[in-house]
């Protein structure tokens, strides 16, 4: 059987899922997504991830194509229909079909199709590898926590790390405060080992990784402080890790080339990712 996948109202072979040429996500990028994680055949965390969907619609005026229970079936059924056990869905809802101006259209429903995709993810007790960063200035927009599609900004710094061979572009304000990860939120964890991100607003998506990595470490007596730092005290940290639905927990052990602590992956950023793949493994409905 091959892939299926979800476009407006119907499921369709991955071949012949086609939207319209006027899809306002097509030509202005007027639309949201999300990505869910997807763990033993469920999904992770759903309803934060359903609430956001709703904010960002809301955010930007475009009235939901579905309600939460109904989009749950639809993402559910797309698991089911392509075998999904290990991966990940996506979701995406745009303003709609209509003549292109840059105006709101009139009532037109909104746009959605969602895909799954296998993926196979850290079993449990796994010891990650240590990653590389770059960071660039945040060349974004100013409604970061929008998770808009709208995604140049984001594509351009990834593409510049992967050719500096690393994993991640972290964004640096003009003010020097490190910002959010070119797909993924970045914590430090300080010499007290107490866990630094930045506050939620938006100059970065509330990521919701990033709330159960918070939930779980207050859970383990792990201090979380949501503060604004620069790119000094990041390299000054003693352990590092960005965090996002598809990276889980990553530890980040070199930024532009300089060493994170000692190097190796810290005692805290472990324990961080054996709690949230333990989540991921329990959490799913
Ligand atoms: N990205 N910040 C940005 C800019 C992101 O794009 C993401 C996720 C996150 C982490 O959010 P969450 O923990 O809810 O996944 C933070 C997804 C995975 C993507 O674009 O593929």
């Amino acid at each position: 059987m091959g892939r299926v996948v979800y476009v407006n109202g119907a499921y369709r072979p991955h071949a012949e899922a086609l939207v319209h040429f006027e899809d306002r996500g097509y030509q202005f990028s007027d639309g949201v997504y999300e990505v869910v994680l997807v763990r033993s055949g469920k999904m992770v965390d759903t309803a934060p991830h359903l609430a956001r969907l709703g904010r960002s619609l809301g955010e930007l005026d475009i009235q939901p194509p579905m309600a939460e229970a109904p989009l749950r079936v639809v993402l559910n059924e797309l698991i089911r229909r392509n075998r999904i056990r290990e991966g990940f869905v996506y979701a995406q809802a745009t303003r709609g079909v209509a003549p292109r101006d840059h105006f709101f259209p009139g009532p037109v429903k909104a746009a959605l199709v969602c895909s799954a995709r296998a993926r196979s993810w850290p079993a449990a007790g796994h010891k990650p590898a240590g990653q590389s960063a770059i960071t660039l200035r945040d060349e974004r927009w100013a409604r970061c926590d929008i998770k808009s599609i709208g995604l140049l900004a984001n594509i351009l710094a990834k593409q510049k790390a992967k050719e500096a061979g690393a994993a991640e572009a972290i964004f640096i304000a003009d003010d020097g405060i490190v910002r959010e990860g070119g797909s993924s939120n970045v914590w430090i964890v300080d010499e007290a080992g107490a866990l630094h991100t930045h506050p939620l607003g938006p100059e970065i998506l509330g990521g919701v990784t990033r709330a159960a990595v918070k939930r779980l470490a207050a859970g383990a007596q792990i201090q979380v402080n949501e503060d604004r730092f620069d790119r000094e005290f990041m390299l000054g940290a003693s352990e590092m890790f960005i965090t996002s639905a598809t990276s889980f927990v990553k530890p980040i052990t070199s930024v532009d080339g300089a060493t994170i602590g000692n190097g190796a992956v810290g005692p805290v950023t472990q324990r961080m990712f054996d709690l949230y793949n333990d989540h991921t493994l329990s959490a799913a409905d």
